[in-house]
């Protein structure tokens, strides 16, 4: 299978804070993969120099589109041409547009595929007229998929939380991402809402043919879902392996039992 993210010695310092600490990993086609690791571990950190969030303070990022020959250098690229050139995220604070309705949310995230001008926009061209409606027709079909086509024209802010962390799902999904960047999507849902995040995660790497990259603090979702696991702690990545060498790993279990010690 062929890498199609590839991080090499990243690292992001603010002052005397390594929060990434020469970092190295890659992310294989359609896997699902999990970055996990006590608090302040710079699991985010990580996500916001993939997306081109953060100027990480050196490093190398690359992304293969599958199909693509060449792996491309994405380090220092803005957060919107990384996303088209392939990678899509959610955030551990969600971020939606919370006045626009939850179709309006999925529609923004298909922005970048939209290739009507500006002036066809103004001048209600039949092209651009077509491209709107497809735009909509999928942003809705993606409200479906993910199982709140209900709340389509609600405001984002009025859905209930696992709702919206569902939405910011479709938004990512609209960018017709090749990889998936999950950053605590279980966090604030309920256990029923979380044993059917498991089948939706799994559903969505069928369907889009994507890999997925999920950073989260629930074990068992982890354990169920992943098929490798990367440990962080103090910002660099300490284990890498199945989920059941992780689970005995002592390194990781001294972690997370430091953690456990501290608070
Ligand atoms: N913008 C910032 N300015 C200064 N320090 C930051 C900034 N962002 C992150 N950090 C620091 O970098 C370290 C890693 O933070 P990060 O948010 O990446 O951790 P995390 O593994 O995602 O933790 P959590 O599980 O709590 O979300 C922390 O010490 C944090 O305080
Ligand atoms: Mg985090």
């Amino acid at each position: 299978m062929t890498d199609i993210l590839s991080v090499t010695g990243l690292a992001l310092h603010f002052g005397g804070i390594h929060a990434v600490d020469e970092v190295s990993f890659t992310v294989r086609e359609k896997e699902i993969a999990a970055l996990i690791g006590p608090n302040g571990a710079g699991k985010t950190s990580v996500f916001n120099c993939v997306s081109g969030l953060y100027q990480p303070t050196h490093g190398i990022i690359s992304v293969h589109r599958p199909g693509d020959k060449e792996p491309k250098v994405i380090t220092r690229r803005t957060p919107d041409a990384i996303t088209r050139s392939g990678i899509a995220r959610t955030f551990q604070n969600i971020r939606l547009f919370g006045g626009m309705t939850a179709l309006e949310n999925v529609m923004i995230g298909m922005d970048g595929h939209m290739r009507g001008t500006i002036a066809g926009a103004v001048l209600g061209s039949p092209h651009v007229r077509r491209e709107e409606k497809a735009v909509l027709e999928e942003s809705y079909r993606l409200l479906v998929e993910i199982g709140i086509e209900r709340y389509c024209n609600e405001a984002a802010k009025n859905l209930p939380y696992g709702a919206q962390r569902r939405l910011e799902i479709a938004r990512a999904l609209a960018a017709k991402p090749f990889l998936l960047l999950l950053d605590e999507p279980a966090a604030g849902m309920n256990p029923q809402e979380t044993r059917e995040l498991d089948d939706l995660i799994l559903c969505i790497r069928e369907r889009h043919g994507l890999a997925v990259l999920l950073i989260e603090h629930d074990m068992n979702l982890v354990m169920r879902l992943s098929e490798r696991i990367l440990v962080m702690d103090y910002g660099r990545i300490i284990a890498e392996g199945r989920p059941e060498e992780i689970r005995h790993n002592r390194g990781v279990i001294e972690a997370y039992l430091g953690e456990a010690a501290d608070a």
